[in-house]
């Protein structure tokens, strides 16, 4: 047993010391109170937000989200986007990229260290709105078009700067969330996709890139845009599910038409054999398979997994060529059996995703 003095010393240093005057400066819930964060309401009653609109001059936006990064969202947008362009309808396409601290539409799209975009003039609508820099006859918008490139590191000269100078790709956005909020405004709604060279009376589809996550860009664009498809990127693995579940639930809440899930990665078929080899967490059609118990619970199984697509090698390298593989590996001959499936099943998701923008029964 300690003497008196010192056991006051330990309590005191092991007691938590929450004083009732915290001036709790971040707006953070207190007392165990646990209230959710309200999602801003809409409409002119409430004094809230404006309502939903359409972007200029798109008649469709689809949303590609992905609540975790890197499960290949940006990889899907682009080929989707092509998918899209070349489907009978010969739709007009392009892609907005959303993702304003990690732009990588510019090198998926063969589109990196391109001039600065032009500004629109005179009576077009919106006036002095960027306008699109196009390749592979999809025009596209991003955030890494308005950077300028980032400056060569004197002690990085043995590193990239050496073979491949820095773009404006890898120029730091450090932004709060108001100059954010503002920039991703302006691509939405200043952009002139008339103007792009490919689509003078503007686009059937706008394909739009987010960023990972549930956070202000996303929840901005559900609260401003009419959005008519969205598709949430993942892997089928069990860490996957509480984002898919965050993400699913936000998307429900702002009311957004929710097309479904993209499995993406989900096998690897090696050149020698035909067998699948499951890369995360099994095989995702097994009624027993946790990923897929889990997205049936939340209600984004069955149909609602709008594609399943296999690890494929060169889809990885048509994006760093700036080749979409959808166009680059059209009709090749000597696809091997992944390939074809992923070719197969990225139109798969580009006719699903036009066939329910025109029924317009996904609403949630
Ligand atoms: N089906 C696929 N087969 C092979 N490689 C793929 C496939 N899908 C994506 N990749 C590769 O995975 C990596 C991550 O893809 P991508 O950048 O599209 O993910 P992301 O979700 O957009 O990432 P971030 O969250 O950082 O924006 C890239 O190297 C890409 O080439
Ligand atoms: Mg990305």
């Amino acid at each position: 047993m300690l003497p008196r003095p010192w056991s006051n010393i330990t309590r005191n240093l092991f007691t938590p010391s929450l004083s009732r005057n915290h001036e709790n400066p971040l707006g953070l819930p207190l007392n165990n109170a646990r209230v959710p964060p309200q999602i801003p309401r809409r409409g002119p009653i409430s004094g809230g937000l404006p309502p939903k609109r359409k972007i200029p001059n798109v008649k469709h936006t689809v949303l590609v989200s992905s609540c975790k990064g890197g499960v290949g969202k940006s990889t899907i947008a682009t080929n989707l986007a092509v998918s899209l362009s070349l489907l009978p309808q010969r739709l007009r396409v392009g892609i907005l990229d959303l993702d304003v601290f990690g732009p990588s539409i510019p090198t998926l799209m063969g589109l990196k260290n391109v001039e600065e975009p032009g500004l629109t003039q005179g009576q077009s609508s919106p006036s002095g709105a960027l306008i699109p820099i196009t390749n592979h006859g999809i025009p596209t918008m991003s955030m890494a078009y308005l950077l300028p490139p980032a400056p060569q590191s004197s002690s990085s000269s043995s590193s990239k700067s050496d073979s491949e100078p820095p773009t404006n790709e890898d120029t730091p956005v450090v932004w709060r969330g108001l100059m954010v909020q503002k920039a991703v405004q302006q691509l939405l709604f200043q952009t002139d996709w008339s103007a792009a060279q490919t689509a003078s009376s503007g686009l059937d589809v706008l394909v739009v890139d987010l960023p990972p996550g549930t956070g202000d860009i996303p929840l901005s664009v559900g609260q401003l845009v009419d959005v008519d498809s969205t598709i949430i990127i993942t892997t089928s693995d069990i860490l996957s599910l509480s984002d898919v579940r965050r993400g699913v639930a936000m998307f429900r809440k702002l009311e957004m038409p929710l097309t479904g899930l993209v499995i993406n990665n989900s096998y690897f078929i090696c050149p020698n054999c035909t067998e699948r080899h499951y890369l995360f967490g099994g095989n995702p059609n097994d009624e027993q398979n946790m990923f897929a118990k889990g997205v049936q619970a939340m209600g984004m199984g069955g149909d609602k997994i709008v594609g399943e697509l296999p690890l494929v090698v060169d889809v990885g390298r048509g994006g760093e060529k700036g080749i979409p593989y959808a166009l680059s590996g059209r009709g090749d001959a000597r696809h091997d059996a992944a390939s074809k499936i992923w070719q197969e099943g990225m139109k798969t998701i580009a006719e699903r995703i036009w066939g329910d923008i025109q029924t317009k029964t996904t609403k949630v």
